[in-house]
């Protein structure tokens, strides 16, 4: 894993910009796998601004969500369906058809884990992972445990995923229980790797991450196996690096 510490989150969220830029040049077909959360929305900011100054164009690019909440329709604000569309796709040229997400809303939600890992198989896998890291170590929604889940499945959320992400709903008690995210081993078939961490909340779990033992109890460090992560961090997050 190669460690990039930054200044302050707005340095950060540059240099993942022009990580990202310079990959879609290389490939412009490139295949992006998107988190979402607070940490990548400057970055997807930027994107957009670079888009916009034709300094990136996203019209060969295809992107395969993270996760999705189950229960929530693609038009609530807080489905990650719906946070990326306002965040990211409104101001990039990419095409509706390139846009993939698990649909929280399926009524067979087994199925639909199904079809979103033939989705991600069936382009060949993912070119360029974007990460960002929960407190509790998670990426994706791919929860502490005891064992790491190979492909896309449902997750029953943790109350400290819950909690850390309830600052986007109205109310505390309103984050869904349940969630659908990609497994850990379509996050590590992936080519390349940019993990996102930001703020003294995410201390602990980098630390996890790129300290402590590789263990499904801190699913990010799981990525310390890959051969091509960049982690880009600030000061805060990366205090006990
Ligand atoms: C959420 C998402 C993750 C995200 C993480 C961190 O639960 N499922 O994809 O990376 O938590 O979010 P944030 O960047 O808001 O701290």
């Amino acid at each position: 894993m190669k460690v990039r510490i930054n200044d302050s989150y707005e340095e950060l969220s540059e240099a993942a910009a022009e990580f990202v830029i310079n990959h879609i040049a290389y490939k412009p077909n490139s295949v992006l796998g998107l988190a979402a959360g607070g940490t990548p929305l400057l970055l997807y900011k930027l994107l957009g601004d670079a888009c916009k100054e034709g300094r990136v164009d996203f019209s060969r690019v295809r992107t395969f969500n993270l996760d999705e909440y189950i229960g929530l329709p693609t038009d609530h604000p807080q489905s990650y369906r719906y946070f990326m569309q306002k965040n990211l796709f409104d101001h990039i040229n990419i095409r509706d058809e390139n846009i993939m997400s698990p649909d929280g809303m399926a009524d067979d939600i087994a199925l639909e884990c199904g079809r979103y890992r033939a989705a991600i198989e069936a382009v060949g896998g993912i070119d360029l992972m974007i990460l960002g890291i929960g407190p509790n170590a998670h990426i994706g929604f791919n929860e502490p445990g005891n064992c790491f889940v190979p492909d896309t499945h449902v997750v029953e959320l943790s109350e400290a995923t819950r909690q850390a992400n309830a600052r986007f709903f109205t109310k505390p008690e309103e984050p869904p229980h349940w969630a659908i995210s990609v497994g850990v081993r379509e996050i590590m078939f992936s080519q390349n790797i940019l993990l996102l961490a930001s703020g003294a909340g995410k201390t602990q779990a980098l630390w996890q991450a790129v300290r402590g033992d590789i263990t499904p109890e801190a699913p990010a460090s799981i990525l310390r196996l890959h051969r091509n992560v960049l982690l880009l961090a600030d000061h805060a997050a990366a205090a006990r690096l």
